[in-house]
């Protein structure tokens, strides 16, 4: 992807892939293979990305997203789900250091929570849908800036514990 967009500015670039694939282990489970197959998604995946892309975000200033989730949390620690909560965090902790790392090239990064969304990850029952995640997400990029860099934010716009 870097090679194809050599050269050309990148204004917003959105880390939005991940993988929940220990949704209903127990605690006997978790196998480390899948310990490394999400942390290469959501967390190694997130770095290199931006890390690939910076000449393109350098030059236009840009700003970085990464969609993170609730579970990053270790305010909010119910249990369970210990390989997808981790590598979340882990997201977390990219993007809030990433925002100290970037501020002297004025690049704004901002970690979100994009709220419980009916997708294949969230499935049906999911409280909203993927149209009205997308709406708010894209308002709490727009609002991002360099004042606000290394925020935690829902969907809709509030400030989520750590
Ligand atoms: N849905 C929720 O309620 C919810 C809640 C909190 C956070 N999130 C986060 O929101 C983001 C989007 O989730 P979603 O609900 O849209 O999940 P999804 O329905 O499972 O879709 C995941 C997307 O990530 C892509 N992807 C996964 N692994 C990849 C890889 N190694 N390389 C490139 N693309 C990859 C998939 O591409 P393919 O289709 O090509 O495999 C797919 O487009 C994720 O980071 C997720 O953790 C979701």
């Amino acid at each position: 992807m870097a090679a194809a967009l050599a050269g050309q500015d990148v204004d917003l670039l959105i880390c939005n892939a991940g993988v929940y694939l220990d949704k209903g282990q127990t605690i006997e489970g978790y196998p480390a293979q899948m310990w490394a197959d999400t942390f290469a998604a959501n967390v190694t995946g997130v770095f290199l990305t931006i890390q690939a892309l910076l000449p393109n975000l350098r030059a236009s200033q840009g700003k970085i997203a990464i969609i993170s989730s609730q579970m990053a949390s270790h305010t909010r620690a119910p249990g369970g789900s210990y390989i997808y909560r981790a590598s979340k965090a882990a997201a977390l902790n990219l993007g809030r250091n990433l925002a100290a790392d970037l501020a002297g090239d004025g690049i704004a990064v901002g970690v979100y929570h994009p709220g419980w969304v009916q997708t294949d990850m969230g499935g049906g029952a999911a409280d909203i849908t993927a149209e009205a995640a997308a709406d708010g997400l894209v308002a709490r990029f727009a609002a991002l800036s360099t004042d606000t860099s290394g925020c935690f934010e829902t969907w809709d716009g509030r400030a989520h514990p750590y």
